[in-house]
């Protein structure tokens, strides 16, 4: 109990009633995943895009968790943060930015870590899978 009351109350809200949680089709080719870990503890997030080509915008977002309510989260609140974005503004979001809106405490800093990896890694897959299919090399490191 005591360690549920130290959540902030963003914090079990996203828990209680995560958004966007689910998959998106793997093998669409314009779906990139994002499948990463936290070393210090086991948790791992997926986070899916899916990328209108025209725009370049991202138009579905889902993830699943599999951790801690700070990492549900944090991965829930960058699926509302992300979509209708710019892969590049996408990319640009900071862990501080997901951990300052839910108030997590310094101990929990690297559960909003996992979410700023992960649509990090999800936008990679897309571009990775693009320059595959168009036959261009991509220009991301
Ligand atoms: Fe157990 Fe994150 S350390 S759920
Ligand atoms: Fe490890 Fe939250 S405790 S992701």
């Amino acid at each position: 109990l005591v360690a549920v009351r130290s959540y902030h109350p963003k914090v079990i809200d996203h828990y209680e009633r995560p958004r966007n949680v689910g998959s998106l089709n793997k093998s669409d080719p314009f779906v990139g995943t994002g499948l990463v870990g936290a070393p210090a503890c086991g948790d791992v997030m997926k986070l899916q895009i899916k990328v209108d080509e025209e725009t370049g915008k991202i138009v579905d977002v889902k993830f699943k968790t599999f951790g801690c309510g700070s990492a549900i989260a944090s991965s829930s609140y960058m699926t509302e943060r992300v979509r209708g974005m710019t892969l590049e503004d996408a990319g640009a979001i900071k862990n501080t930015e997901v951990a300052k809106e839910l108030s997590l405490p310094p101990v929990k800093l690297h559960c909003s870590m996992l979410a700023e990896d992960a649509i990090k890694s999800a936008i990679n897959d897309y571009k990775r899978k693009r320059a595959a299919a168009t036959g261009t090399v991509s220009a991301s490191a």
